[in-house]
């Protein structure tokens, strides 16, 4: 079992109707291929990680580097793992830009701010640490 994380930056201005499309058209895609995982977007980035086998992982991450939607994706991780994170869910999106204004101040005064949001980290253990203190803060 694998778990490959990574960033980008959207191309346009992320909304929940972008999230939502997203989604939409993965979870088919990753239940059929055994895949789950989380989606994180702020106004401007995407954080997502998906896990699942190693060719079905791989070939994923290929097709969703290509998406004109999204340019500057930079592979935050790529781990085997024992056991799955987010095994819940095919495809979750966290819809970041759509947080209160005082869960986006804390999360701005832990991680640092680019874009006006939350910057997501490059390093694997800050992005995965930063997804359990969204998880744990309450929204999702
Ligand atoms: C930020 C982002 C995340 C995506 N995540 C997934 C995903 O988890 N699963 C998936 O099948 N497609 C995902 N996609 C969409 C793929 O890039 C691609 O459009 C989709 O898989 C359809 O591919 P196809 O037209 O070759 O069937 C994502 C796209 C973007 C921009």
């Amino acid at each position: 079992m694998y778990r490959l994380i990574y960033k980008s930056k959207c191309k346009g201005t992320v909304d929940w109707r972008l999230v939502d499309q997203i989604i939409g058209s993965s979870e088919a895609h990753n239940q059929n291929d055994r895949v789950t995982g989380v989606l994180l977007a702020t106004k401007s980035h995407f954080l997502q990680v998906i896990e699942g086998g190693f060719e079905e992982i791989n070939d994923l991450f290929l097709r969703i580097a290509r998406d004109p939607r999204h340019e500057e994706v930079q592979l935050v991780g790529f781990t085997c793992v024992e056991s799955r994170l987010f095994g819940g869910w095919a495809m979750h999106g966290i819809g970041i830009f759509d947080f209160n204004e005082d869960l986006s101040a804390a999360l701005i005064s832990k991680w640092g701010e680019e874009s006006g949001g939350v910057r997501f980290p490059v390093q694997e253990w800050q992005a995965l640490a930063l997804i359990n203190d969204i998880r744990s803060s309450g929204p999702e």
